[in-house]
């Protein structure tokens, strides 16, 4: 029997075991859920064991990170593989056709919280590598696994953890699939991921919240500073106003910038796909630049006052939003962090106080564009997906990519398997069967094509 046979033949009990993976509500956000993210990381690390790897639950501060190995030779290359077994909250829950931990086909798709993002795409390399061994024994590479279940919140704990466990994490190259393809014809690597610099603003008026008859016009509204703040933050080019914002900011290369071009792209299909009229964004930038190489600032959730039923006539006491900056590599998120915050200082009136609670970041990526890795990635897709990927980049963070360059020296291979589509961090995530299906495809011939690589 070969991968592809046992691959073919195993099709029910791999969707089941998928499906058994996304069932587990591991929202990594929610304290609510810590019994769940606990329960899906015993199920991972049996389900791993199962297979035939060498397993480790390690604890941390936060979620806990299973590692896995199996070892076939000291002259072989060595693979790390990198996946999230977290996922994001599912709210709001009442826009989800069915529950989003309980997992459904329909029309060609898997639907579940986690399908895409990203249970699913790391479960493709661990059927992948799971047909190679249950058909020849054994694997062509060494393969480590780390997967985590804090990717959803930063990573916080995976940096301390990597840097404590060098020897163990050691390897050539790194693979992850978290991404997506460029869209539902055109597999895709990608050569580079925006950092993050999260941050949550607190407006503080009057101590509780007070009659806006009896004190409207003689105080100042928190919600209203807030959004006023918030307004200051982009000057009409929608550029960002925050002294220094820039500064480090690595400009595109003129090489990157040709490569977006020559990628097809129809605004009208673009703008459709999510029910908007018009693009907006930075002036003098197209739209791939402005979501994968551009810096920005964007405010997740905005809350102040009575949001109940009718109406309630108060000054309300606090306003608060939560706000994420995405950066381009060499900006670092804590000195951005601080920048906004001395702006926002600097600007926010004497009639309220402010406070910038400032969270952990990630930096931002660049990975090898060239080079037999790459040339390695770009066989086993072909073989998976019938076609020759393209590159692009991606505007979302993986924070552990940028760890693995500074505290182990690697190089990652972005192979995502997602669509743009698959809705996810929103309601109705979904998996596309056949992207799930190449993905194993693919994930069976890449230990193949990155065993020719000379070490
Ligand atoms: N898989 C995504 C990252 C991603 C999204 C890559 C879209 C490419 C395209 C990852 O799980 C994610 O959502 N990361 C967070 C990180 C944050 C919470 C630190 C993100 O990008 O918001
Ligand atoms: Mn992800
Ligand atoms: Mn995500």
């Amino acid at each position: 029997m070969t991968p592809f046979e046992y691959l073919g033949q195993s099709e029910k009990q791999r969707t089941e075991e998928l499906f058994k993976f996304l069932s587990f509500p591991s929202v990594s956000a929610q304290s609510k859920h810590k019994q769940d993210v606990q329960d899906c990381a015993n199920w991972l690390k049996d389900h791993l064991d199962k297979i035939g790897f060498k397993t480790t639950m390690y604890p941390t501060a936060g979620n806990p990170i299973i590692y896995a190995e199996l070892m076939v030779g000291d002259n072989r290359p060595t693979v790390l593989y990198y996946g999230h077994y977290d996922v994001q909250p599912p709210e709001p829950l009442n826009l989800w056709i069915t529950p989003p931990f309980s997992p459904e086909t329909r029309e060609g798709y898997f639907y579940a919280r986690g399908s895409s993002d990203d249970k699913g795409q790391t479960f493709t390399h661990i059927k992948g590598l799971e047909s190679i061994i249950k058909s020849e024994g054994s694997l062509p590479v060494n393969v480590k696994f780390l997967i985590e279940g804090e990717e959803e919140v930063s990573s916080a704990n995976l940096p301390e953890f990597i840097r404590k466990n060098k020897l163990l994490l050691k390897a050539n190259i790194c693979v992850v699939s978290d991404t997506a393809q460029f869209n539902k014809t055109l597999p895709a690597v990608t050569f580079g991921l925006r950092g993050i610099a999260p941050a949550e603003l607190f407006v503080y008026g009057p101590n509780r919240d007070v009659h806006s008859g009896t004190f409207g016009g003689a105080i100042a509204n928190p919600v209203t500073v807030l959004c006023e703040l918030v307004a200051q933050l982009h000057d009409k080019n929608r550029k960002i106003t925050v002294p220094g914002f820039y500064k480090d900011a690595k400009p595109p290369s003129k090489w990157e910038r040709q490569q977006f071009k020559k990628l097809p792209f129809n605004e009208t299909e673009y703008k459709k796909s999510i029910g908007i009229s018009a693009v907006a964004g930075e002036k003098s930038y197209t739209t791939f630049e402005r979501a994968w190489i551009r810096p920005t600032l964007e405010i997740n959730g905005i809350t102040g006052g009575y949001q109940g039923e009718g109406s309630k006539t108060i000054i309300p006491s606090f306003a608060s939003c939560k706000i994420t900056m995405r950066l381009v590599p060499n900006m670092r998120p804590e000195d951005i962090n601080n920048k906004l915050e001395k702006y926002l200082k600097k600007i926010a009136p004497k009639s309220v106080r402010i406070e910038l609670k400032k969270y952990a970041g990630a930096k931002g990526v660049n990975v090898p564009t060239e080079g037999p890795w790459l040339e390695a990635a770009a066989r086993a897709i072909q073989v998976g997906f019938g076609k020759k990927p393209v590159f692009m980049k991606e505007g979302g963070s993986i924070p552990v990519v940028s760890d693995f360059k500074e505290h182990l020296g690697l190089d990652t291979l972005l192979i995502g398997f997602g669509q743009i589509d698959d809705n996810i961090h929103s309601p109705n995530e979904r998996f596309r069967v056949v992207d799930f299906e190449r993905g194993c495809k693919t994930a069976a011939a890449l230990p193949f094509e990155l065993a020719k690589v000379k070490v």
